[in-house]
């Protein structure tokens, strides 16, 4: 069984149930989706739900036709923020095949950060079969291989859905999946973007809840994108809770720094750093294309006195969403810089592209996988079972 706040081992399989949508998108609608997917603006026929409640642990596993949720004005989400959730792709490879790109990853992170806000722990192994229910159903809403950085981008999420005002960990929550299919982050290919380095706000605190992927998380750091776009920026950069002097991370991505010198480092997990799995994997691939990956504390002061003397070459953020995105200019209230190779609006470093190139490779199949990091998902119905 599960418990509330730990990690009791559970043995239990997840049968879902399944609801087909009486009124699906028109295949003409959804060529129309597919063609301009955008991001998280259309979403597939159907989605996952689950329900759990202390006395009976998660039950009703379903996949139902996608729409609104019936929740509680008082449900303790909609209060105290009880919410997590996670983020990843589905990968359509040429033969036709549909892959996750390390869900045990994420599998993994849902767990920590179920056990940070107090929610009940979905298995990991009922993580990735939610996952596979979902996109074997809308399998046909995973864009076509060859269609460019397109997939269909995963959003499970868990939250405290119980009606009761008393802040305590909820006993009645709901964990689901939905999809929307995600087209190119950049239509004409990867584009710096600039950065303001944010010396008032601060994303996390040792002890608080930046290491999990909470809601709450991100709705704290939307005042210091407002402060970024009024700068002209369009990403914030935090610094460290305490000495305001070490570089954490970006409010949706994790920050890689190229030493002219052939190093790549990046600000070592703090505890107030989300893991990132394009940060993880990055680091990898970096090591395998010859870099020095460093994970250890670096300062504002450094990375810009770096950027000064070309001693820093190129800055670049990583993230599931983006993939990995050039960093070409960053400023802060009193200065401005723009970072070497990065400074026009079509630059992009080579060690950036590099392992832009090296990690999309992986993810669409296009090259061997010998770590064994993709996991299939779904066949398409034509495909010899
Ligand atoms: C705060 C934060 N940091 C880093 C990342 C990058 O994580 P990942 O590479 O797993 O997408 C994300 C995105 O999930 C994020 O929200």
């Amino acid at each position: 069984m599960t418990s509330q706040n730990g990690t009791a081992a559970v043995a239990d399989t997840w049968n879902f149930e399944v609801e087909l949508a009486s009124a699906p998108a028109t295949a003409d609608a959804r060529a129309a989706v597919l063609a301009k997917p955008g991001f998280g603006q259309s979403f597939t026929d159907h989605m996952v739900l689950a329900s759990w409640t202390e006395e009976r642990g998660w039950h009703g596993q379903k996949v139902m036709p996608y729409g609104p949720l019936k929740v509680s004005p008082a449900a303790a989400v909609l209060h105290y923020a009880q919410e997590i959730f996670e983020g990843l792709k589905a990968y359509r490879h040429e033969d036709g095949s549909v892959w996750a790109f390390r869900p045990e990853m994420n599998a993994a992170r849902f767990s920590r950060s179920a056990q940070r806000l107090a929610l009940p722990q979905v298995p990991e192994q009922e993580f990735l079969a939610a996952l596979r229910a979902l996109v074997t159903v809308d399998e046909v809403w995973v864009p076509p291989a060859g269609s460019g950085e397109t997939s269909l981008y995963l959003r499970p999420y868990m939250m405290a859905t119980e009606a009761a005002l008393s802040v305590r960990p909820a006993r009645e929550v709901l964990f689901g999946v939905i999809a929307s299919p995600a087209g190119p982050y950049f239509d004409t290919g990867p584009k710096p973007v600039s950065i303001w380095l944010s010396d008032t706000s601060i994303r996390a605190t040792p002890g608080g809840t930046g290491a999990a992927k909470c809601g709450g998380n991100y709705a704290a750091s939307l005042a210091a994108f407002a402060e970024a776009t009024e700068n002209g920026c369009n990403q914030v950069i935090y610094l460290d809770a305490v000495e305001r002097r070490w570089i954490e991370e970006s409010g949706s991505m994790n920050v890689f720094f190229v030493y002219a010198d052939g190093r790549i480092a990046t600000p070592e997990l703090s505890g107030s750093i989300l893991a990132g799995v394009t940060r993880d994997s990055v680091l990898e691939l970096a090591a395998d294309l010859g870099y020095k990956v460093e994970e250890r504390r670096i300062s504002a002061d450094e990375w810009r006195d770096g950027v000064r003397t070309g001693e820093i070459a190129e800055t670049f953020a990583s993230g599931t969403a983006a993939v990995i995105t050039p960093i070409g200019r960053v400023a802060w209230s009193g200065g401005n810089l723009p970072i070497g190779d990065h400074s026009t609006a079509e630059g992009v470093g080579p060690v950036t592209s590099s392992i832009r190139a090296a990690l999309l490779d992986l993810q669409y199949g296009r090259t061997p996988d010998p770590r064994g990091w993709l996991a299939r998902l779904a066949f398409p119905a034509h495909f010899p079972h």
